[in-house]
């Protein structure tokens, strides 16, 4: 049934989503947050991956609905709907990977900052059941503000004493490089299945830093120019609130940017091709403690930190910039761990 999906596996941060027939066929995967305007389409997707058996839906709100619709789609995964705290056990129960998008969006004029007094709490709930229930599990987390929510994801799993957390969380960044290898490969006229352009850094304002320079294939662009769609990326997701006038924050784009983001976790967890994908993790990279930049997956989570890699003084200045602004955000987030610790 599948083999109409099936594409070659490709080890760049590119665009593709990527099935192949080693992809691990019985993994359990749950969405926390799925009845939301990310949760449902990424769960979608999800549903169309030969290397999810079981997709364990849960959300606060309206997730029996959204489990009955999808679980008419004709692909092998079972899905399950878990509505409200007292059925979020049972979702957690033996799943691969968690993901979570739950929490508010922004609306126009808000920064992700300003989301973090409603999405923290969630998170540190959401953690704490998870390094409870399934603490060897991948954690993907896609809540905003992520350069603070998985600081918060961390201090939970030390303080429950999880080990090896370090291999499996993982802040989704991956629209961050979906944008860039938009963006530039049309900026170049180059074919965008073939782009692959690192975003390291975090995953807000200045500390989205994309390494053009980096791009496969190479690109090459007048100052100007790189500054201008350096902007462009790093503004993306205002450019969608703006756009939505209140109606939320990047859904599509951002469900197909944490499906291909499964995907390759997926495969890598199989002990099939190692993927390579930029993710936000715990990092000795930089002076910040949590830093994004390619990422090679393994069979247990991270198997290598691939680094930030040669830059041009540009981007060097870029990371500079962005040090501050990073240093504080995790510092905030591990700050409201210890004092909303019970
Ligand atoms: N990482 C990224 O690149 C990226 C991109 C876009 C959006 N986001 C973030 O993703 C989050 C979700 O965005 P959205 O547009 O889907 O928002 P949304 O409001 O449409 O959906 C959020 C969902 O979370 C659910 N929810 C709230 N509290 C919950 C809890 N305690 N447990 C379980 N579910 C809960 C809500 O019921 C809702 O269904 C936001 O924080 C947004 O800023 C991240």
């Amino acid at each position: 049934m599948f083999s109409r999906l099936a594409r070659p596996a490709i080890s760049k941060c590119i665009t593709q989503r990527t099935f192949t027939t080693s992809s691990k066929d019985s993994a359990k995967v749950a969405v926390l947050g799925a009845s939301g305007g990310i949760g449902q389409p990424l769960s979608l997707l999800l549903k169309t991956s030969p290397a999810i058996s079981q997709l364990s839906l849960y959300d606060i709100a309206h997730t029996p609905g959204v489990a009955a619709d999808l679980s008419h789609i004709e692909t092998p995964a079972k899905v399950s709907g878990h509505m409200g705290p007292d059925e979020l056990d049972a979702c957690l129960e033996g799943a691969d990977v968690v993901l979570i998008p739950a929490g508010v969006p922004r609306k126009p004029g808000m920064t992700r900052d300003d989301l973090f007094n409603t999405n923290a709490s969630i998170v540190l709930n959401l953690a704490k059941a998870c390094a409870r229930v399934c603490p060897n599990a991948i954690l993907g987390i896609i809540t905003n503000p992520v350069n603070s929510t998985v600081p918060i994801a961390a201090e939970v799993y030390k303080k429950m004493g999880v080990k090896g957390w370090e291999k499996r969380l993982f802040g989704v960044t991956t629209l961050d490089a979906v944008r860039a290898n938009t963006f530039i490969a049309a900026a170049r006229g180059v074919d965008v299945s073939k782009m692959g352009v690192p975003v390291i850094g975090g995953h807000s304002g200045v500390t989205i830093i994309p390494v053009i320079s980096q791009a496969t294939p190479t690109v090459s662009f007048p100052m100007e120019e790189r500054k201008a769609l350096t902007e462009r990326i790093q503004n993306a997701g205002t450019e969608v609130v703006e756009a939505k006038a209140g109606a939320g924050s990047a859904t599509l784009s951002m469900a197909f940017a944490a499906a291909r983001f499964a995907d390759k976790l997926l495969e890598a967890l199989a002990g099939g091709i190692e993927q390579v994908e930029c993710a936000y993790v715990k990092s000795d990279q930089t002076d910040a403690t949590y830093f994004a930049n390619p990422i090679l997956l393994g069979k247990n989570g991270v198997e290598k930190n691939l680094g930030v890699g040669q830059m041009i003084e540009y981007e060097v200045g870029l990371v500079s910039a962005a040090m501050d602004e990073l240093k504080s955000n995790i510092k905030k987030g591990e700050d409201f761990v210890a004092k909303n610790w019970s």
